[in-house]
């Protein structure tokens, strides 16, 4: 039996099927490879579907969608097509190809070529193995560099020892899948990153490539053991020369990981990035000097950007307020609150020592950021007010005390309005 129809869900089955039935009639020798073999071996579930043809690419995408009424969106430049069936499953198809490096670090030019010169130019041997999908070899595995010995091993090792030097993003993969995975870094593997990291050859990544390695590392499911192996090798100055693995950035990014447990047992059912609740507990051991440097270094997207902007001060006087005794009644705690995303919220918790501040956030979160009042302008118009700033002011100051408790009712905030009214 091969791997594909033992382990995999049966619409994904008759997809790679259909792909060899196609590369049959159009003798194309045609492969799924990278990730998807290897998670496919681990019996780690992977809807990445990347498929190699030997040959035109970009025709055989347009081919299978046409026969299988499914979308295809080409990427000329790099030879690549993916195509979308109608049940939501996605086929990455790309050209066999042959990456040469015009000097260390560049973007690879890429010209058509063998499964085997394609696989030859990847990173690590876990990430060479393939599985043939021609029909009459439907389900061979192809294991040119001992790809599944290095699985069953748990090992990490590059094919070649100029690996990281073409390619230093690979560094940062390197400790991804070690940690994802369970996996060790071979010796001699170990020691080229060591010598890449040594020589400098990082700096010479573009920004936006090495800023898409560090959120892919905080998107992982522990970034805690992963900047510990950061720190380990040296990496860390890559984010800011003066960050650096220490007592304290631990102890903080145990409390972000029991913050993010707790926001998940809130079941607020809100998507959140948390990269970056990982990525302001790292800025906050900064100073605000080499916070902005930072931020000014790699391409942030605005969004996230802005959300950096309660480390450090901002979050310490935040924490102060609520840390007040007696404890802040819940229109002051929405008040301070008000303004800040999911993420900045998450990082408070984490850093506070504060029990009380914690649940205060907490209640934040569940309860008074979803109260509102009942009444509204068209009620308070009706009321005989004139609409007009005062509108704003009489709407705050009832959502104020409705978070208070002090008006529960329609008939409540009628009145609290109407009082309102004459003392203004
Ligand atoms: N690859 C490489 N060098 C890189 C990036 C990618 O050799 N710097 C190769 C690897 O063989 C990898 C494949 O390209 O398997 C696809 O890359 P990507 O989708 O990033 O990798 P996955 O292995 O699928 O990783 P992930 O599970 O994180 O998506």
């Amino acid at each position: 039996m091969d791997l594909i129809t033992t382990h995999l869900p049966s619409d994904m089955v008759s997809l790679l099927q259909n792909v060899g039935d196609l590369a049959e009639r159009r003798h194309v020798g045609t492969y799924a490879v990278g990730g998807f073999v290897r998670d496919l071996l681990l019996g780690i579930p992977n809807l990445d579907l990347d498929i190699v043809v030997e040959g035109n690419g970009i025709a055989f995408a347009r081919a299978f969608a046409r026969k299988h009424h499914a979308r295809v969106k080409v990427h000329e430049r790099f030879g690549t097509a993916t195509v979308t069936c109608a049940d939501g499953l996605k086929l990455d198809i790309a050209t066999a190809r042959t990456e040469s490096y015009k000097y260390p670090t560049a973007l690879p030019t890429i010209e058509p070529s063998s499964v085997n010169k394609d696989l030859s130019r990847r990173d690590f041997t876990i990430n060479t193995l393939a599985i043939r999908l021609t029909t009459r070899h439907f389900g061979e595995l192809v294991d040119l560099y001992g790809g599944q010995q290095d699985l069953n091993t748990k090992t990490i090792r590059v094919l070649h020892n100029r690996s990281f030097v073409e390619d230093p993003t690979r560094v940062f993969r390197a400790i991804r899948f070690e940690q994802r995975l369970g996996f060790r870094l071979e010796k001699e593997t170990t020691s080229l990153l060591n010598n890449v990291v040594k020589n400098g050859l990082i700096h010479r990544l573009s920004k936006t490539r090495l800023f898409k390695e560090f959120v892919a590392l905080l998107s992982e499911k522990e970034p805690r053991q992963l900047l510990a192996r950061m720190a380990k090798f040296d990496l860390l100055k890559f984010i800011h020369p003066q960050l650096k693995g220490s007592s304290e950035l631990t102890h903080f990014l145990k409390a972000v990981e029991r913050s993010l447990e707790r926001y998940t047992l809130l079941n607020l059912d809100q998507p959140i990035d948390t990269w970056v609740v990982y990525w302001m507990a790292l800025m906050d051991v900064l100073p605000t000097q080499a916070v902005r440097d930072t931020l000014h270094r790699l391409p942030f997207p605005r969004r996230q950007a802005k959300k950096l902007q309660w480390v450090g001060r901002g979050s310490t006087l935040l924490l102060r307020q609520l840390g007040k005794r007696p404890v802040p009644k819940p229109a002051q705690i929405y008040r301070t609150l008000c303004d800040l995303p999911d993420e900045a919220l998450i990082f408070l918790m984490a850093k506070s020592q504060s029990e009380s501040v914690k649940r205060q956030i907490s209640a934040f979160l569940t309860t008074y950021q979803r109260i509102h009042p009942l009444l509204n302008g068209t009620d308070l118009k009706a009321m005989g007010f004139k609409p007009g700033p005062q509108f704003r002011n009489i709407l705050e100051k009832l959502l104020d005390a409705r978070l208070n408790g002090e008006v529960n009712t329609d008939s409540e905030e009628r009145d609290f309005v109407r009082k309102l009214g004459q003392t203004s």
